[in-house]
């Protein structure tokens, strides 16, 4: 197995590719063009962007592995096709390991994680670790970080691990991450367990993957979301306005999916934990979808939320959950005294699925009229969550501020930021030390929940009150937000809509490191 991307960068033409398929990658052009124009602060002087073989990459990962101790963690992982059962439907899909969602990857905080992964797919993959800070060439966006690992290759994926909470990984390659490419990664802090008795770990998906006939794949998805622009799915005629009850307005997605899946499962197979009466469960819950948020919610029973994207909120209790594709949220519950759905409604959608708190002498009963409170329900945007004192950032004005206006789609079902398509090349300049302000504003009539990697925000609030830390959150149509980050990861590092068929058609941009 050869060395990937470790501390050398990218991957020559030696390390498996021919010099054709080099040239074909895009990031490669990119990245070969170190010198950019500095656009910003009225000078003319050029400015280097920091890639991920900068030196500075590796000294500041030399600085988290002194911080944590660094103890090894070694995983192995193969992406490769399969026939998965999803509770008596059975699809052709790729996995990772045979299962999914693929097996937990479990460390603790300050661990040196070590992933070797490799390629039995027929394409070529990479792996992103959704919402860690970690060193920019392990980050795994192929074209910006690294090369794609090729059919047949593997690589090592190395790094600290700075951050507790719940996060997860998928590729970072085409539209990959809506067949069965998913799996948790859980940081484990040495203060967990103090507030419950047990956790469990739920991971929402929509699927459509290898159904009907002949099959459907997320490449025939985007295929024809290009063919038909956004005709077929009525998307420009909605009129009826986001409400409490609707956050996300009429349009609340591009894909009409088949199924809908806890933990792989569908709702007739589902996913079951027995539990005893007045336990107190740590949910951790994790939207793997592609284009759809769920509503999650459990009938009488109020969830405590935690934690948004990994960091700890000021605990509120909340009836009902929006929980956004790439978005975690962390949520205490006391178990009731008998068996109990956790239902995931699709938001906007028609299905849900859902997993069973299983408590002894009690089986579980219709779910239709909890279904139906569920669907009417005013369900919590995260976003509106407060981090406690100990992960806020500092009241500091923004040294520098980007504008990311959110457009799309035209009749080619290409969407934007700021009128323009994903090009690796071109990116919003900050440099490390400064303190960034995002703003994100939808101009278009559907919701996006914009990530940014390497790094985790802090939502402020218009009302100036506290939001919480993510990496993802919702931009609901018409609406604006600011999200404020210390730039403290130097690197190449991808903003974008966590819609994945919005992503690939154009939703992305980078934040570029620029040296001083
Ligand atoms: Cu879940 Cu660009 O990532
Ligand atoms: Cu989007």
């Amino acid at each position: 197995m050869r060395e990937g991307a470790r501390d050398g960068g990218l991957p020559t033409a030696g390390g498996g590719m021919s010099r054709r398929q080099l040239l074909a990658t895009a990031g490669v052009v990119a990245l070969s063009g170190a010198v950019a124009a500095c656009s910003s602060g009225g000078t003319t002087s050029p400015r280097r962007r920091v890639l991920p073989n900068d030196p500075v990459v590796a000294a500041t990962e030399r600085t988290r592995l002194e911080a944590g101790g660094g103890t090894l963690r070694s995983f192995a992982l193969t992406a490769e096709p399969g026939t998965i059962d999803l509770g008596g439907v059975m699809v052709p899909t790729w996995t990772y390991g045979a299962a999914v969602p693929g097996r937990e990857i479990r460390v603790r905080q300050g661990e040196r994680l070590r992933v070797d992964v490799s390629n039995a797919l027929p394409d070529p993959t990479s792996v992103h670790w959704h919402g860690l800070a970690i060193r920019n060439d392990m980050d795994g966006v192929a074209g910006l970080t690294q090369q794609p690992v090729v059919a047949g290759k593997s690589q090592r994926y190395e790094f600290v691990v700075p951050d507790a909470g719940t996060y997860w990984f998928h590729p970072h390659v085409g539209t990959q991450l809506d067949r069965g490419l998913y799996a948790p990664l859980i940081v484990e802090d040495p203060a967990d367990g103090a507030a419950y008795d047990d956790e469990w770990v739920l991971v929402v998906d929509d699927w459509i993957d290898g159904t009907g006939s002949p099959a459907t794949t997320p490449d025939t998805v985007l295929a024809g979301l290009r063919r038909d622009g956004m005709s077929a799915m009525g998307g420009m005629d909605g009129t009826a306005p986001a409400s409490a009850s609707e956050p996300l307005g009429s349009d609340t997605g591009d894909v009409v999916y088949p199924y809908y899946l806890i933990n792989g499962r569908l709702p007739i197979a589902a996913d079951s934990r027995t539990v005893r009466a007045g336990q107190r469960i740590r949910l951790r819950l994790i939207n793997a979808g592609g284009d759809t948020a769920f509503r999650i919610g459990i009938p009488g029973v109020p969830m405590t939320i935690t934690h948004t994207d990994g960091f700890a909120v000021e605990p509120t209790s909340k009836e009902a959950i929006l929980l956004g594709m790439g978005e975690r949220v962390d949520a205490i519950i006391t178990v009731p005294p008998s068996t109990t759905p956790i239902l995931a409604i699709a938001e906007g959608k028609t299905g849900s699925a859902q997993a069973v708190l299983k408590v002894a002498g009690s089986s579980l009963g219709d779910t239709g009229g909890a279904l139906a409170k569920l669907a009417a329900s005013v369900p919590f945007d995260s976003a509106r969550a407060a981090a406690v004192t100990a992960v806020r950032l500092s009241q500091k004005a923004p040294d520098v501020r980007h504008e990311l206006v959110l457009g799309g789609p035209d009749g080619q079902y290409n969407w934007t930021i700021n009128g323009r398509g994903y090009d690796p090349a071109r990116g919003l300049p900050v440099v490390q030390g400064q303190r960034v302000r995002l703003t994100f504003t939808n101009q278009t009539g559907m919701f996006h929940p914009m990530h940014l990697h390497g790094h985790t925000f802090q939502v402020r609030p218009t009302d100036g009150g506290a939001g919480p830390r993510k990496d993802t959150v919702l931009v609901l149509p018409g609406a604006s937000v600011d999200v404020d980050f210390d730039a403290d990861n130097p690197g190449q590092w991808l903003t974008h809509c966590h819609n994945i068929y919005h992503g690939e058609a154009g939703m992305m941009t980078v934040v570029s490191y620029m040296s001083t």
